[in-house]
């Protein structure tokens, strides 16, 4: 399973890079809000930190001429940016007349299976499942609608073979379901890929360890 970072926060990206486990970014209008910066030029900034790894920026318009000339020009910011749109006809339209000529979309704010076959036929290169929101409707849904979904573009064949990227994650347990379910893609806040790191255990067996190191050799902390 590919682990994106979503945020659209810099040093975030910076350091799950560091890290070596960075397959990708995911942005969204509210992150880029929430750092008070330039949609391009932050956006721009991402793509510079990760090279040549997938970027989603997000579409904001909603009528079709203005969507088609927003996704074309997000697109033609850089080979590896993936157009976000959301769910709607309009938006299908759209992915229907770029996607062949090489545009990449990640279909976003995805809630249910008919809507992930929706998005795959239209021709969709990523498809984000929102669990986080799902699951705080206490459905308790969303990992059923993942792994559906997984199966449902390992089964059929579609325009770009989507991959379904699990989207909204609110914590670690999230991310233990977006690996039973078969995810293609996890896209994770940094906080919670931090807590990914630590087990109480991890930590006993560290110090357990290095304390009968000092006790053998003798030597002090
Ligand atoms: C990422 O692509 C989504 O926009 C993001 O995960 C949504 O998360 P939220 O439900 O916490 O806003």
């Amino acid at each position: 399973m590919k682990f994106f970072i979503d945020t659209a926060n810099a040093d975030e990206i910076k350091k799950a890079k560091e890290w070596g486990i960075l397959d990708g970014v995911t942005t969204n209008p509210s992150l880029i809000a929430k750092e008070g910066v330039d949609h391009k030029t932050r956006v721009m900034e991402i793509v510079n930190i990760v090279g040549d790894l997938p970027v989603s920026a997000e579409c904001v318009e909603t009528d079709y001429d203005k969507l088609l000339a927003e996704a074309k020009d997000i697109a033609s910011w850089a080979p590896n940016i993936y157009v976000k749109v959301p769910m709607t006809p309009t938006s299908m339209e759209v992915v229907k007349e770029l996607s062949p000529n090489g545009v990449n979309f990640n279909v976003t704010l995805i809630f249910s299976l008919p809507q992930a076959l929706l998005a795959a036929k239209a021709g969709a290169s990523f498809i984000s499942f929102f669990v986080g929101r799902i699951d705080d409707m206490g459905s308790g849904e969303a990992a059923q609608n993942i792994s559906d979904a997984v199966e449902m573009v390992e089964t059929y064949e579609f325009p770009k073979n989507p991959e379904i990227l699990v989207a909204s994650i609110r914590g670690p347990l999230q991310v233990v379901e977006s690996i039973r379910s078969g995810a293609h893609i996890a896209t994770i806040p940094y906080k919670i890929m931090e807590q990914l790191f630590h087990h109480p255990l991890t930590d006993i067996g560290i110090k357990k360890f290095y304390d009968d190191y000092l006790k053998a050799t003798g030597k002090t902390a």
